[in-house]
This record gives C-alpha cells, structure tokens and sequence, in this order.
C-alpha cells in the first residue's frame, strides 16, 4: 500500500502516552518511488511559499524535502514571509525558548493574514508533534489551516489541497513509532554540502528529552539507500555529506541485517566523497571500530559532537545517559589519542533538577580535561511528558543562569585557545559562498569557520588557507 495520498477523514491529535510506547513490531520499508497526482501538480501554480524551520538539522533536512514537495505542486520559493502565499512553520520542541520564538513568529503571520485572508498557514515540526501545542492550536489559533507532524511529511500536497478547498483547521499529527519512507524528493539548499539521513527517532529516552516522543523509534535506514543516495550526491559534484540521526553510533543495530556505524562509515568513505562528517554521537554507541575508521579514512573529518550534558555521575544518571564521567573521559582520551587533529565539541544542560554547586563543579572539572573546541550550553527546561519535569527542582533561576554564564566563561577560554593554535597554519578549507563581511566563507576539516580573503571561482571547492588572524569564534585566512 502506498501511503501517500490514505489519510483519514477525521482529526488525528497527538498523543504523547501513545507517541513513547515503543513495540516489537517491525519497522515498514516504504521504498517505491514517491507520485503525486495529477491534479496536485499545478495546485501552487503562480503561488509563494515561505518555510521556515526552527531546531536541528534534521529539520533543516525536513524542510529541504517540504520545499521540493511544494515545488512539485508547482509552488515557488519565496524571499520573505511577506510575499508568500502560504507559509509553513518547521517547530522545534527540545527547549521553552523553541517554542516561544515559533509563538512570537506566528502573531507576526497573524497580523499579515488579517490583510491578505487568502495565506494559508501551517504548522508542522516536533511541537506539532505535541499534544498541548496542537489543543492550543485549535483552541486559541483557529486561523491556522493545517498541522502535521513529523511522521507525514510526505503527505503535505494531499493535505494543502484539503486546506485550500475547504478552508476548516486542517490538524493530522500521527504519535506513532514510524516508517522509512524512501525517496520523498529533496531540494537541498547547498550545491557543496549535504545532510544525509541515516536514521530516524530516538530509543534512549534521557529522562529531559521531548526527542522520543516527537520522532517515534530508533529506526535505520537501509545502507544501500544511503550509500545510493550519497553516490548519486558524488556524481552531482557535491564535496561534503553530514550523516544525521539522533544517535548515529547506534546506526544500524536495529535493522534485521544488523550493521554498524562503523561498518557504514567505511562505505561512504569508499564513495570517494571529499568530506563525512556525522552527527550527533552518544557516548554509550561509540565503539573501537569506529575510531579505527574514522582514523583510517581522510575523507572521514576529524571531528566529533560528542554530548556530555553533565560531568557529575549523579546527574548523568538522573538524565539517564547510561555512561559515567569516568567512561566519558576514557572515551574521549581514546578518540585524542587516535585521531590527533581531533577537534571536540559537546552540549552540556545546566540546572538540571537537584544539580548542586558541587555536582556544576564536576562538570566544569571535565569541561576543563577535555579542552573542547566549543560547546552549547543550555539550561534545562522542563518538558511536559517527559520524567523530568516532574522532579523536583528548587534551584532559583539567578543560580542557574550563573552556572551557565560561569560555564560559557570556561569554554569561551578554551574555544579561543584551540583556535590560537591554527595562526599561521594552511589549513583545508571547503569554500562555501560570500561571507557576510564580503570576502568568501568556509569550514575547516575541524569545522572551525573561516573568513577567507579569495576570488569567487573558489567557491564549491577545498583549497588551501593560511589563517591570519584568530578571533574566538571564526578565523581569518588568505586563500594560497
Ligand atoms: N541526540 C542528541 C541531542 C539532541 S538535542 C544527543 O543525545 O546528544 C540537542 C541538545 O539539546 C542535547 O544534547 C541537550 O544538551 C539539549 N537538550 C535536550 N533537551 C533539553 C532540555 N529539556 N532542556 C535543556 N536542554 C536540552
Ligand atoms: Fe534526546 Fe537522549 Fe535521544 Fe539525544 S539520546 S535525542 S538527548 S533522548
Ligand atoms: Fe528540535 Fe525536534 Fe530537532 S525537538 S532539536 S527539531 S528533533
């Protein structure tokens, strides 16, 4: 059955009870070629649309599907939100600040849509996936058209045509374990660097995170797919792909031909793709082969997100990251001892429930081990549903936000002294357009950002650059 165009007729709510039950049931394959009908195709023609995608890049990536599913409605992309005719919000649910931006933006399209009634406006993305947003949605933001979730992507073009016909809240949310669906068409934004999907949903259910809950069940793709996908990318000139998924370390252990991350990453270097790079890595999946791989090719990139969250073992197992600090730093010495030009970086969540000044203190101990390149560092935000939010948690806002500015100091300290090192050194840098400062910009093997002094016929390729200049967060070089 292919499930493009089978809705059903009444609402589907989420339903966050429902979207955490994880079953043995097997994962479905949907691998045919994605069709639209007929009568979709020229449905956005001499129409605008505007997406705009807040969180992770895998919703970066979602978006890059949305875009091409419009383009074959016909649709056209455009430059802002004022001039599109239907506008299409990509929510990310992972912290309150997420959701308050993707609020504020909304009263935005809200006072557009009072003067041109004919925008029809969507709302798709992780909040969609959650059940207080969607009710609020109904109740409090009836002049949103449509809302669906991250499970039916594919099915944006049935579902416009349904909103542009019969103009009643159109809300579609599925809390479900999920499918792979193959082949949903892509309209990437770079012509240089790709994200490549290389599994869907979360099973570690850390005890602060929405992200089980919003993207259904750890489930990889199949690794002909992605190596087809990636080849296809080699043909199309393309120099860089960036492997996604919530744990890339685990890819592959679910499938019913277990595989392994490492196993994949020596495939995709054997592509002959320029650049790999992955992410996000959890510590727990990150085995010896895997360095070993990532040690032996050169077009695997030498650089490692690798989440800490905590430095204190009481904290690490109240989030319930299944590592401790001791295991993490055995890691992390392992990786610099196998890959020296290894550049690190890391989350860490401040003011998590009970965390004491002590607890802060040994995550400011690692932070200082590890020397990262840089790290974001947040503080924790309760989400609803997810078993956190109900701890209890008397530390005050002031104190947490001090942690974190005291935090940021430390890794501010350690981000401009790895950077002191590459003055005066030529590094590799993939040109990836004009700067905002009007020179052209680009990313180091080490993902360093690079303000580079070149002509515009470097741009889509690797060359050599002579770092000039240092600053905290971006270098300056000269191309040779
Ligand atoms: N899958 C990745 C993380 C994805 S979310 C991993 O496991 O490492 C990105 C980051 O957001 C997390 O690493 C965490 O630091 C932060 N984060 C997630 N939930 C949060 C919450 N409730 N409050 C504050 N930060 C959170
Ligand atoms: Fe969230 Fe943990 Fe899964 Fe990362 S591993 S997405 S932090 S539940
Ligand atoms: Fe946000 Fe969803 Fe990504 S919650 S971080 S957009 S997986």
């Amino acid at each position: 059955m292919i499930p493009w165009s089978n809705g059903s007729d009444c609402m589907n709510l989420p339903n966050l009870k429902e979207a955490g039950k994880r079953t043995k049931q097997k994962i479905q394959f949907i691998e045919e070629d994605y069709t639209l009908d007929d009568s979709l195709k020229e449905l956005g023609m001499g129409k605008k649309y505007y997406v705009k995608t807040y969180g992770c890049q895998m919703n970066v990536h979602d978006s890059e599907n949305i875009k091409a599913l419009l383009e074959a409605m016909s649709f056209e992309e455009a430059d802002n939100f004022e001039e599109a005719d239907f506008i299409l919000l990509n929510t990310c649910a992972i912290r309150e600040n997420a959701h308050n931006k993707m609020f504020g933006f909304l009263g935005r399209v809200k006072h557009l849509k009072e003067t041109k009634p004919h925008i029809i406006t969507a709302i798709c993305g992780c909040m969609a996936q959650e059940e207080t947003v969607a009710l609020a949605l109904m109740k409090k933001y009836p002049w949103v058209d449509l809302v669906f979730g991250t499970h039916n992507i594919h099915r944006l073009p049935y579902l416009l045509e349904k909103s542009m016909a019969n103009r009643e809240q159109e809300i579609e949310v599925f809390s479900k374990e999920g499918e792979v669906i193959e082949n949903i068409p892509v309209k990437r934004d770079s012509k240089y660097k790709a994200w490549v999907n290389i599994m869907y949903g979360c099973d570690k259910f850390c005890t602060y995170c929405i992200v089980p809950y919003t993207r259904g069940k750890q489930r990889s793709r199949k690794m002909e797919f992605i190596l087809k996908e990636i080849e296809d990318l080699v043909q199309k000139g393309y120099q860089e792909v960036t492997l996604l998924g919530q744990n890339v370390n685990a890819y592959g252990k679910d499938l019913e031909n277990p595989t392994t991350m490492g196993e994949l990453l020596e495939q995709v270097a054997k592509t002959g793709i320029p650049r790999i790079r992955f992410m996000t890595s959890h510590p727990w999946d990150f085995d010896d082969h895997m360095i070993e791989v990532i040690s032996k090719y050169e077009n695997i990139m030498p650089y490692v997100h690798l989440p800490l969250q905590s430095g204190s073992n009481r904290i690490l197992k109240l989030m319930g990251r299944r590592y401790t600090k001791e295991k993490y730093l055995e890691l992390v010495s392992k990786l610099k001892e196998k890959i020296p030009s290894l550049a690190l970086t890391t989350d860490i969540i401040v003011g998590f429930p009970g965390e004491t000044e002590e607890d802060f203190r040994e995550t400011l101990e690692v932070v200082k081990k590890c020397e990262y390149d840089s790290a974001f560092t947040f503080i924790f935000s309760p989400r609803e549903g997810t078993p956190a939010a109900k701890m209890e948690d008397h530390i005050p806002l002031e104190e947490k936000n001090q942690r974190l500015y005291r935090l940021n100091d430390l890794v501010n300290e350690y981000a401009n002294k790895k950077n002191q090192e590459y003055l005066g050194k030529v590094v590799k840098v993939l040109i990836e357009g004009p700067s905002e400062k009007g020179n052209l910009m680009g990313y180091t093997e080490t993902m360093k950002l690079v303000n580079v002094d070149g002509k515009e016929d470097l741009i889509g390729k690797i060359v050599d650059v002579e770092i000039t200049d240092v600053k905290t967060w971006s270098l300056d070089g000269k191309a040779i």
